[in-house]
């Protein structure tokens, strides 16, 4: 028994990922901070492999946070988490790399470069990480565009030149550009129309079962949430609070988790 195993048993009763492969990234004991302020503390979170797993939790309480702790893009105080496998903090420049070539990453804000068309936008992951030529990466831009649902015709527009929905197709499809197995969106739907948001979950529930996908998705959407998440993780109180199926939402006495499934809003939906 290693002995980051033997210490995961004696504090979380939970495995370690060395010994469990279903595990595409375990976050244990995390907390995040800025300045005085503990936005994370000893968080706890496992993401299965092929799943899609929706992250709410209400606003400020540090969603974003997570996510950008997870890319290794806002320090961590204690903690450990490991993505493949890899722990980003130790790992080495080329392990890094490794990692980031495995997954994509919608970003809540700035989602594409205002000054590179949707074609560049896509190529920036693949200029980053391949060494394909210029034709082949057209080619692939083109596939990718496909994949998302946007005309071929959108490859030269600027972001600027599309609605909100093409903006976040061409965003999913700059994050699809590496062929990830594993995809951070963070609130993908937010500003869309519900057609068009209902649009975009099936999309990403088509690709996760077609392509094994494993989904790491920010949502406030309650209806993505029934509709196309295997789990739900609840963000609050520092922590995940809890996580689970939907059914397990609505059957979940926190008063938080009550008002968000099963609270006024939520109870409209039917
Ligand atoms: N770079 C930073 N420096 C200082 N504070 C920050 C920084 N980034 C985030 N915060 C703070 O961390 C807290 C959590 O922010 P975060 O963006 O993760 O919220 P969120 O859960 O994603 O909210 P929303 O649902 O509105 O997107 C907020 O109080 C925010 O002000
Ligand atoms: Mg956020």
């Amino acid at each position: 028994m290693s002995e980051q195993f033997a210490e995961d048993q004696k504090v979380h009763g939970v495995p370690s990922i060395e010994h469990d492969g279903d595990i595409l990234l375990s976050a244990r004991g995390v907390t995040v901070g800025f300045g005085p302020k503990i936005i994370l503390q000893d968080l706890d979170l496992d993401v299965r492999k092929g799943e899609i797993l929706g992250f709410v939790g209400g606003s400020g309480t540090g969603k974003s946070v997570l996510m950008r702790a997870i890319l290794g893009l806002t320090p961590k105080r204690t903690g450990t988490i490991k993505v493949f496998g890899y722990d980003l903090a130790k790992a080495s420049e080329q392990e890094r790399k490794t990692v980031e070539r495995r997954w994509g990453v919608l970003f809540q804000q700035g989602a594409l470069f205002s000054s590179l068309t949707v074609k560049q936008n896509i190529q920036v992951p693949m200029r980053e990480h391949l060494n394909l030529s210029p034709r082949l990466m057209d080619e692939l831009a083109g596939l990718k565009l496909e994949l998302v649902g946007l005309p071929q015709d959108a490859a030269d527009k600027f972001p600027s030149e599309l609605s909100g929905g093409m903006v976040k197709r061409a965003s999913l499809a700059r994050a699809l550009a590496l062929d990830p197995d594993l995809v951070f969106l963070d609130e993908p739907t937010s500003g869309l129309d519900p057609i068009g948001a209902a649009a975009f979950d099936k999309l990403i529930a088509n690709l996760s079962e077609t392509l094994g996908l494993t989904v790491y998705m920010v949502t406030h959407d309650l209806d993505s949430l029934h509709s196309i998440c295997d789990r739900i993780a609840v963000l609050g109180e520092k922590r995940v609070l809890v996580i689970g199926t939907i059914d397990e939402m609505m059957k979940n006495e926190h008063p938080w988790v009550m008002s968000y499934f099963r609270g006024e809003r939520a109870l409209r939906r039917f």
